[in-house]
């Protein structure tokens, strides 16, 4: 990226060969959690994005979109709503299914954690084949909110996971290959 914090916050991505499995190169962001400017300037990034654009909402994906959406929410005035694998959240729950490399996950949201008309910011650390993200649009649409945008730090364009967030947009700080 043409920001040089960007080019800082990419130099403390840690990659991975062959985690969790073979062939797979993991990026690693709990290194860029270890240098506090590197973390702030993420977060920072995302912050002037988004204020001042009537997001009331932001929904964080489990687990990585855990650290890096609530930070966003507080500086831009917004509640944060996690997004859970299933069967860790205690209230009336929906659930929308997706399908991985192998096999099939989910995530779950509190029913009354987002009113209807609410604007929504989805946020994880990456977006891989777009599955993850989908699923979360789909839950916040769900309960009548509108996605204005998801966010991530990392993209792995090759696996075209853009494609699948229906139309809308998705704004990354860098991406990976
Ligand atoms: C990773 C990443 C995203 C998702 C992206 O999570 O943090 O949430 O994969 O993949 P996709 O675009 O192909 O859907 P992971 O599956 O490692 O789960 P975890 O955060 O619970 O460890």
């Amino acid at each position: 990226g043409e920001d040089p914090r960007i080019r800082d916050i990419m130099s403390r991505i840690r990659v991975v060969p062959d985690f969790p499995k073979p062939g797979i190169m993991f990026q690693d962001i709990t290194t860029v959690l270890l240098d506090p400017k590197a973390f702030k300037d993420a977060i920072n990034l995302f912050v002037e994005r988004y204020k001042g654009r009537n997001i009331s909402v932001v929904a964080g994906i489990e687990a990585r979109g855990f650290i890096f959406g609530p930070p966003i929410a507080l500086a831009i005035g917004a509640k944060f709503v996690p997004l859970r694998k299933p069967g860790k959240l205690p209230g009336e729950v929906i659930s929308e299914d997706y399908e991985l490399e192998y096999g099939k996950d989910c995530l779950q949201m509190h029913v009354g954690a987002v009113e209807s008309k609410e604007r929504a910011l989805v946020v994880d650390d990456l977006i891989a084949t777009g599955g993850t993200l989908c699923a979360a649009m789909n839950l916040l649409e769900r309960a009548g909110a509108e996605v204005v945008e998801c966010a991530c730090l990392i993209e792995l364009p090759d696996l075209k996971g853009r494609e699948r967030l229906k139309g809308k947009p998705l704004y990354v700080l860098l991406e990976a290959h």
